[in-house]
């Protein structure tokens, strides 16, 4: 009985460290140790023995089941392993990878739609500057007219930087400060966009991100009017969209443009969406800059290219852009 019991265990261990799958294992861990198997047999001819033999027989079927259990509980860790290497190996992303027969990436939605939108304004006979998203509140707010206690700087949530005076640099609300720039350093006339990203301490949304990008467009020259800006606005609209698509323009407060408008979109089935906000240069802002209000005049615009990239392409929640999710940017 004892050879029995010792060939039955060793017999099952070897049949249970080559199960295949985890089914497998578990079909072997049922007939080896559960109700009606050898082993168990065993248990039932103990009655018949004398209490000595019993006392042996019983150590041996004892130890057998725990070495049985132990094969099981090892062969179950291995299984186990193999399955996540295998789940590992599935899901695995190496944003290094060069996949046969396609390029090794691309560029995010939103810096082709900054290239786009240059490339229609280059086509308009723009040119297209940069500015630090590190500014100073003289070219983020002061000099855009913003008054120092004046409640329109509550407009835009400003995260602030801990360098320099109390609230003097901040990381750059909207494009608007590289205007200023540009008007400091050039004489007009001055045809630009400014493309960058921006920042504000909002609580984020499916329209609302708190580092996102904007557009800004800025005309400087002689005799320039708002029928100007209404067309420049409708013209990139048209050249961006399709002709299909039409703007409009709405009252607004900006401290920096007077007349001010927001500016919204139609889209082919009727409904609009709120772009931007623009307006004629205020005369303070140009004198800020060195230019001359009763010589030139200007207007200005700038709007959110998060939002105008998933107009365009069907997205319904821009904090997509800010994923990493591979199938979401592949996309595009
Ligand atoms: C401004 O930022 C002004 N500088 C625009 C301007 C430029 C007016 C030149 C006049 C002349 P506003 O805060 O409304 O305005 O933002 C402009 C656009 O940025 C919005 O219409 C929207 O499209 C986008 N935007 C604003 N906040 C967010 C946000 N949290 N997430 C995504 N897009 C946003």
């Amino acid at each position: 009985m004892m050879d029995d019991i010792r060939r039955i265990a060793a017999d099952a261990q070897s049949r249970i460290a080559g199960a295949a799958t985890l089914e497998e294992l578990a079909e072997l861990d049922r007939s080896n140790l559960g109700k009606g198997s050898e082993l168990g047999g065993f248990k039932r001819q103990m009655g018949a023995l004398d209490p000595d033999e019993r006392r042996t027989v019983g150590a041996a079927l004892n130890e057998a089941r725990r070495a049985v259990e132990a094969a099981v509980a090892a062969r179950r860790a291995e299984l186990d392993a193999a399955a996540a290497r295998e789940r590992a190996a599935a899901e695995r992303l190496d944003l290094t990878e060069v996949r046969a027969g396609r390029d090794a990436g691309h560029l995010h939605l939103v810096t082709q739609t900054i290239e786009e939108l240059e490339d229609v304004f280059v086509g308009l006979g723009f040119t297209v500057e940069e500015g630090p998203e590190v500014e100073d509140d003289w070219h983020n707010f002061t000099a855009l007219n913003f008054g120092e206690h004046h409640p329109a700087r509550d407009m835009q949530d400003t995260f602030f930087v801990d360098l320099g005076a109390e609230r003097e640099v901040v990381m750059r609300t909207h494009t608007s400060p590289v205007q200023i720039r540009v008007m400091e350093d050039r004489e007009p006339p001055i045809y630009s966009v400014m493309p960058g990203r921006v920042y504000r301490n909002e609580a984020t949304d499916a329209t609302h991100l708190a580092v996102f990008h904007q557009i800004e467009c800025l005309v400087v020259d002689r005799g320039i009017t708002f029928g100007h800006l209404a067309g420049t606005i409708d013209a990139f609209t048209k050249a961006y969209f399709g002709d299909a698509w039409n703007t409009r323009l709405r009252p607004a407060y900006f401290p920096f443009t007077e007349p001010s408008a927001e500016f919204d979109v139609q889209r082919p089935d009727g409904s609009w969406l709120e772009l931007g906000g623009s307006g004629m240069v205020h005369p303070n802002v140009l004198a800020n800059c060195g230019i001359d209000p009763e010589e030139h005049s200007g207007f200005a615009f700038g709007f959110g290219l998060d939002r105008l990239a998933a107009t365009k392409h069907g997205v319904t929640d821009i904090r997509e852009f800010a994923s990493t999710d591979i199938r979401f940017l592949e996309q595009f």
